[in-house]
């Protein structure tokens, strides 16, 4: 790796715009709200669990990442475990995150939509107060009906109102093969009408259909993760094209085997072809890595260049769901850091 570059890469300010919020529950945190809830796990010890995360593919990830959720009941849980990714990003430098969450994991446990979000708000409020701006963004379960994502959003609508700064669009993740997003488009039509962002998982196991449903189905203005697009040169000149966000997840794909070998990452040649791809975590407490382990990897992997590093920093600011003025911000500033000698502070 070339560690002035990836130095560079470090103190970077940055956004994160996908990130399960689950997915950043380390096991240590898990065991100490089975503790403090009375729930039991299948593992006896935080070692026991650590190595059940040898992961075969997306579903097998997917088997324990509910388990481990199973703890989470009450507010304080839902703060205790989003101030501790608060507290990663911003290690990492993330000036903004755009977090997703999964209700549906929750409401079947008996745990209220409204409890999940009041205390993942109140851990991004206080990030707020530290520097860290973020959105908020509610996932469907793809393996589950429709009718359930209708009924889940229906009793979200109240809270997209009381926390319209925070909660901003919904999402589509879970199980992809099988569950494509056509099954999806009633509900994010309401989505939609009530003018939220749209984001759906495509193209990470499914194929490129996938990400075109996702595109003309559900009219996305973000893909998360995408990668199999490159396996359909038209569908990487219409992302081109049209500028549509591509949020890729290096670790995670490499975990989750979607490439066998990070050198087979898509994401350069993604980058060569224009499409906006950025660096992101996803699941980070399974995965073995937050944003700058992510980035540290595929510089590594694909030997990318200092423009690449700055391509990507740049895409990740401008992808954000934030006012127009906002941007213009981030990306200021990030300029005045990788242009103006990378202290920190932005001096030109
Ligand atoms: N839920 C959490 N992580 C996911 C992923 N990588 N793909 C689909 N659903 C998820
Ligand atoms: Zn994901």
């Amino acid at each position: 790796m070339n560690p002035t570059l990836a130095d560079k890469i470090a103190r970077a300010p940055k956004a994160e715009l996908h990130i399960h919020i689950e997915g950043s529950l380390e096991p240590e945190l898990i065991f100490e709200l089975a503790k403090r809830n009375g729930v039991t796990l299948a593992y006896d010890s935080i070692d026991a669990l650590r190595a059940a995360y040898a992961f075969t593919d997306l579903q097998s990830f997917l088997d324990i990442y509910y388990a481990g959720a199973s703890v989470l009941l009450h507010e304080r849980d839902f703060h205790d475990m989003t101030l501790a990714y608060v507290e990663r990003a911003l290690a990492d430098h993330v000036t903004h995150t755009e977090i997703f969450f999964d209700p549906q994991t929750h409401t079947e446990r008996g745990v209220s939509i409204a409890t999940a979000v009041a205390g993942i708000e109140s851990a991004l409020a206080e990030g707020e107060r530290r520097g860290l701006t973020s959105k908020l963004i509610l996932c469907f379960l793809r393996h589950l009906p429709e009718e359930d994502a209708l009924k889940t959003f229906d009793e979200a609508l109240p809270l997209f109102d009381h926390y319209k700064h925070r909660l901003i669009g919904v999402g589509l993740d879970s199980s992809e093969r099988g569950h494509p997003p056509s099954k999806f488009e009633r509900v994010f039509a309401k989505a939609r009408e009530k003018g939220l962002k749209l984001v759906a998982h495509a193209g990470e196991e499914g194929p490129p259909a996938y990400v075109f449903e996702a595109l003309d189905l559900l009219k996305v203005d973000r893909v998360d993760h995408g990668v199999r697009s490159m396996e359909d040169p038209a569908l990487v000149a219409r992302l081109a094209d049209s500028r549509i966000a591509l949020t890729v997840c290096p670790l995670s794909n490499l975990k989750l085997r979607v490439f066998d070998d990070m050198a087979k990452h898509t994401l350069k040649a993604l980058l060569d072809q224009g499409v906006a791809v950025m660096i992101n975590s996803d699941d980070p407490a399974y995965f073995g890595g937050y944003v700058n382990a992510n980035y540290f990897a595929i510089l590594d992997a694909l030997k990318l260049n200092d423009a690449e590093c700055y391509t990507l920093l740049k895409n990740s600011l401008e992808a954000s769901f934030v006012t127009d003025a906002e941007r213009l911000a981030m990306v200021a500033k990030l300029d005045a850091y990788w242009h103006g000698g990378h202290n920190g502070h932005g001096a030109a």
